[in-house]
């Protein structure tokens, strides 16, 4: 009853009373360790990603064209991509678009590849994508469009058909939209333009790229270094 009456007066006078646990955690908490565990640094397999998409972009540097990305998910490329044009001071002349259904693989897909999971890229919706890319300052640089690029893309140039792009990055994991992608953007791609392909085990983007390549005879290509693409192509400038 003391004790009650002494907390509610220490409580009138601002004092904040913990229990011991609560004193233990916060001990924790401001601890050297707690610090070094809460800053989640970056793990070295996102680490050479970052590196892998710098590659990248040091080969447009001098290209001039938009970032167009096939398979967008939850948008991790986008603001990628998005830093990147704005660190590189591009963002005057370069903008990203990344097409994606934003419910996954398409039935076509599903059925040519049974490799392809139907239950995968469902859970995020585009909405959500743009207000990740809001939230890092990023929404006057990046625009998405939803549907199965088979269809969107060649729909999105025919309203455009000054755009130029001086990459395409193909990341949708399956054969049709990557064919049928790189086919749609051909006459839309600048000079010394790049597809590449974010396929590590090799799948439908690695089979329709070599396609791609003997229709248009360009060379499927590979670079030596260790941050090196899987596989690229570059129109002649
Ligand atoms: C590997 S994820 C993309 C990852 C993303 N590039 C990143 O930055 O992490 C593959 C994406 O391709 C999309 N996709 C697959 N087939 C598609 C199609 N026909 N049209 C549009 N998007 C497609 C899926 O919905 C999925 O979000």
């Amino acid at each position: 009853m003391f004790g009650f009456f002494i907390k509610k007066y220490l409580e009138s006078k601002g004092f904040v009373l913990l229990t011991k646990d609560q004193v233990e955690d916060n001990k924790k908490k401001s601890s050297y360790n707690y610090y070094i565990e809460s800053q989640r640094y970056l793990e070295a397999t996102e680490f050479r990603y970052v590196l892998w998409l710098d590659r990248i972009y040091q080969k447009i540097k001098n290209v001039p064209g938009h970032v167009v990305e096939l398979g967008v998910a939850y948008g991790r490329n986008s603001i990628l991509f998005g830093h990147q044009i704005k660190m590189n001071g591009d963002e005057l002349v370069r903008k990203y678009y990344g097409f994606d259904t934003f419910s996954g693989y398409t039935q076509e897909s599903l059925k040519l590849e049974p490799n392809l999971s139907d239950a995968t890229w469902k859970d995020k919706s585009k909405g959500w994508v743009e207000d990740k890319i809001k939230r890092v300052g990023l929404d006057e640089l990046c625009f998405l469009t939803e549907g199965d690029v088979v269809k969107t893309v060649p729909d999105f140039l025919e309203k455009k058909p000054n755009f130029r792009a001086a990459l395409l990055y193909v990341d949708c994991n399956s054969y049709i939209p990557s064919i049928e992608g790189m086919r749609a953007m051909k006459n839309f791609m600048s000079p010394g333009g790049v597809i590449c392909i974010d396929e590590k085990r090799q799948g439908g983007e690695t089979k329709a790229l070599i396609e791609f390549c003997k229709e248009n005879n360009l060379r499927f290509m590979k670079d030596d270094s260790p941050f090196a693409i899987p596989s690229y192509t570059q129109f002649e400038y």
